[in-house]
């Protein structure tokens, strides 16, 4: 109970302002307030949604307000419980929800939706529920990103964003379903409805697109086709079940057309997981006109897609998805269940492991499309922290 009256002292990366490298900084994390829990963050990845927001503010993302701490992707250990916290206990391992599952409100209690709207507008202006951050940086308020802010060694989150999950669960492969992995697993699995011996394209293969792979492979698709601009990522997509991979500078044609003619006529279902609006035409259509299913996992919240309604009228089906489709809280122990008796590879998506101090070189190698995630290890002993009395 002592630990909940102190501040911890700790390091994170601080992002002062767009556009520039993340800053190691000595910040101050607020004890847990009712219905909060403070989490030692223990492994953390760089997604795509970090990189655009840090390096391509407004571009592809709303602005919200700096300085704040990035980081939506973990997994850690409770430090502490604030009060009237009942499903989480110091020592339980967690991995934390961008996107809450509150239990009780409508859409929770929808099996047709992940989409729990509590805490909503204060998540995504970087603020917990009473509208402050617990994050501060020589005495002044550090943003929460997405409510999280795992680019920190510890941080406070509501305890509805919080999956709990099995105490043999390893942090440093767990913390991919944070986020990229359950997004493009589930992008296949919920949204999709990927069926047996349909035909599907990835567009993308970092994180998001290799597990949507994986998910047209747990579905049992006959033809998988990968599709990105970098050849380098063909190898692993083919590990996660791509039975072919397709450049799309390669060919004369668009990209669409180069599909639909190697499936008669287009595939059954196409996943964009890039982010651009370009990607997700081409992906609408190259799906058969008569049924096909595009589902948009990519990321932009300034873009408009234009759609000729034409590509739509003979049947298709155009549909985006938020982490997956997953109710977080329920799906997250499951899916690290599946992880735990190897029926979901998390593993082969770490090309590399770096400290807290190079965080900035893991936002380089997504960028030079030389990593899938690079595990950020927060708890090195480099980088220690300290209790201090309030
Ligand atoms: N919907 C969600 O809930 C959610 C969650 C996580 C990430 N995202 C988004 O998913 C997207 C992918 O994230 P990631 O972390 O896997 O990114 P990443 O940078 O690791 O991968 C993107 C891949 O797209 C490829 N690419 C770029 N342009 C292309 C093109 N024209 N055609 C084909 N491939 C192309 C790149 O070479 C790269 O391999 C991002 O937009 C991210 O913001 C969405
Ligand atoms: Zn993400
Ligand atoms: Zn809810």
């Amino acid at each position: 109970m002592q630990a909940q009256r102190q501040v911890i002292r700790c390091k994170a990366a601080v992002a002062w302002e767009p556009g520039k490298p993340l800053s190691i900084e000595d910040v101050d994390v607020a004890p847990p307030k009712a219905h909060e829990v403070r989490i030692k963050v223990v492994a953390t990845g760089v997604c795509h949604t970090d990189w655009s927001y840090l390096r391509e503010p407004g571009v592809g993302m709303t602005l919200r307000p700096f300085p704040l701490v990035l980081g939506h992707e973990a997994a850690g250990i409770v430090e502490s419980v604030g009060p009237e916290v009942t499903l989480f206990s110091p020592g339980d391992k967690v991995i934390p929800l961008f996107l809450p599952q509150c239990g009780v409100c409508e859409r929770c209690g929808s099996p047709k939706t992940n989409q729990c709207r509590k805490n909503w507008a204060n998540t995504q202006a970087g603020v917990l529920a009473d509208g402050t951050s617990r994050i501060s940086c020589k005495g002044q308020q550090i943003y929460q990103f997405l409510g999280i802010s795992s680019f920190s060694q510890y941080t406070v989150v509501p305890d509805i964003s919080l999956a709990k999950i099995r105490s043999d669960a390893p942090l440093d492969k767990v913390f991919l379903l944070g986020c990229g992995v359950s997004t493009g697993y589930g992008a296949a699995l919920n949204t999709g409805k990927v069926e047996r011996d349909s035909s599907c394209a990835v567009f993308g293969l970092g994180a998001v697109g290799l597990a949507a792979i994986m998910g047209c492979k747990a579905a049992m698709a006959k033809r998988i086709i990968g599709v990105d601009i970098n050849p380098d990522k063909f190898e692993k997509a083919t590990l996660f079940g791509a039975t072919e991979c397709i450049n799309p500078l390669e060919h004369k044609k668009p990209i669409q057309k180069v599909l639909v003619e190697l499936t008669n006529g287009g595939v059954d279902y196409a996943l964009e997981c890039v982010g651009s609006t370009a990607v997700m035409s081409a992906a609408l259509e190259s799906t058969t006109d008569a049924c096909g299913t595009c589902v948009i996992a990519g990321w932009t919240e300034t873009e408009a897609m234009s759609v000729p309604v034409v590509k739509l009228l003979m049947g298709r089906t155009l549909k985006g998805t938020y982490f997956g489709g997953w109710k977080g809280a329920r799906d997250l122990p499951r899916l690290v269940d599946d992880y735990m008796n190897k029926k979901l590879k998390l593993n082969e998506f770490i090309t590399g492991t770096l400290p807290l101090e190079q965080i900035n070189v893991a936002f380089d190698l997504l960028q030079s499309g030389n990593s899938i995630r690079t595990m950020i290890s927060l708890q090195n002993p480099r980088v220690g922290s300290t209790p201090v009395n309030l």
